[in-house]
């Protein structure tokens, strides 16, 4: 017997199986390499992005149709009971179904997060709808890039700042719509339907030209703005003073988009928050702000996950910012 050479054949064939498993370990693991998913289970980025931009602006122009009816003012004092018939819950769930409806034609099996949770069938018989027209961004050249659609969760708001649309405070409204890849907001849309006004971005790819240059600098700030909620802003003036001396400027608005893009434009230095928010409040306005640099966090600086099993609610407040020097 040849106990050498049956020992060597052995190390071969063990060798070779180990070989095999990492290799089909390789082939079948959920790796984020799109070459290993079939097409069917892939997810077009750049065409995603357009279909955001569309959903966005169709969910605006309910918003508006819902506005202008009749017996809007009547309703919207404020003391109606909520219901079905409150143009306010309309408005909403409007939005709501021509969004979620409108990407599900287009992209079938997208998991979506919604602030309104509504079934089709109690979606209105009448409601925009829209096709993938890739004119909505031709002025911008966008990489064709396809990644597995289980690693997309999409976050909707479908009408941000319900209470000031309420008040005719249509300025504050805004329609959110985001891309979360693998619990990271990777794009984001911010629609404001009353101004017509789209703001997108695609991390690391482009952003809409009205909003700051991605490697821009972004400059440094003497006297900070910091920006709050006109719904609560007690104790965060107090945060703000606290955080950025006595001599701080603190404004309120209403609506999270809002905020955000005062930030982004340079109208505010800081979004802050101390109490809960919701993560549709946030997803999109957080992919404006990493695509050009800037930063939001929880006020204990925790970045903010927003993967279909995470939690729906931000506990430990917020804060926006542009990677600005600010001067206190
Ligand atoms: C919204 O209003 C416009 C203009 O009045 C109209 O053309 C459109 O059909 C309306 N959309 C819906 C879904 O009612
Ligand atoms: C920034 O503030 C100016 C002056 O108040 C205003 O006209 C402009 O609309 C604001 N920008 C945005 C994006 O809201």
């Amino acid at each position: 017997m040849n106990l050498g050479g049956s020992i060597k054949i052995n190390k071969c064939a063990i060798l070779s199986l180990i070989a095999f498993i990492v290799l089909l370990i390789y082939i079948f693991s959920p790796s984020s390499n799109s070459i290993d998913v079939p097409k069917s289970q892939q997810i077009n980025l750049h065409k995603l992005v357009i279909g955001l931009i569309l959903a966005a602006k169709s969910g605006g122009k309910e918003i508006i149709n819902i506005s202008k009816l009749a017996d809007f003012d009547e309703r919207s004092k404020g003391k109606t009971k909520e219901g079905a018939n409150d143009p306010v819950t309309a408005a909403d769930v409007s939005s709501h179904c021509t969004i979620a409806n409108g990407l599900l034609r287009i992209f079938p099996s997208l998991e979506m997060v919604s602030e309104e949770d509504v079934k089709e069938k109690n979606c209105p018989e009448r409601h925009e709808t829209f096709d993938l027209d890739p004119s909505v961004l031709s002025s911008v050249k966008l990489p064709n890039v396809n990644i597995p659609i289980d690693d997309v969760t999409i976050w909707i708001d479908p009408l941000d700042a319900t209470k000031e649309f309420t008040e005719k405070l249509f300025h504050y409204v805004s329609v959110m719509i985001c891309v979360a890849v693998r619990g990271e907001p990777v794009i984001g849309v911010v629609h404001f339907p009353f101004s017509d006004t789209t703001f997108w971005a695609w991390s690391g790819i482009g952003v809409s030209e009205n909003l700051p240059n991605i490697k821009g600098d972004h400059g440094t700030v003497k006297s900070p703005i910091v920006i709050v909620s006109r719904s609560h802003s007690g104790d965060v003036q107090e945060l703000a003073k606290k955080m950025y001396g006595e001599r701080v400027k603190v404004i309120s608005a209403a609506g999270s988009g809002y905020k955000i893009i005062q930030v982004l434009t340079g109208n505010a230095t800081v979004y802050l928050h101390n109490t809960h928010i919701k993560k549709w409040d946030l997803c999109a306005g957080n992919a404006l702000v990493s695509a050009v640099g800037g930063r939001m966090t929880t006020l204990k600086s925790e970045s903010i996950s927003y993967g279909p099993e995470s939690a729906r609610l931000v506990e430990d407040g917020l804060l926006v910012e542009l990677n600005k020097n600010v001067i206190i």
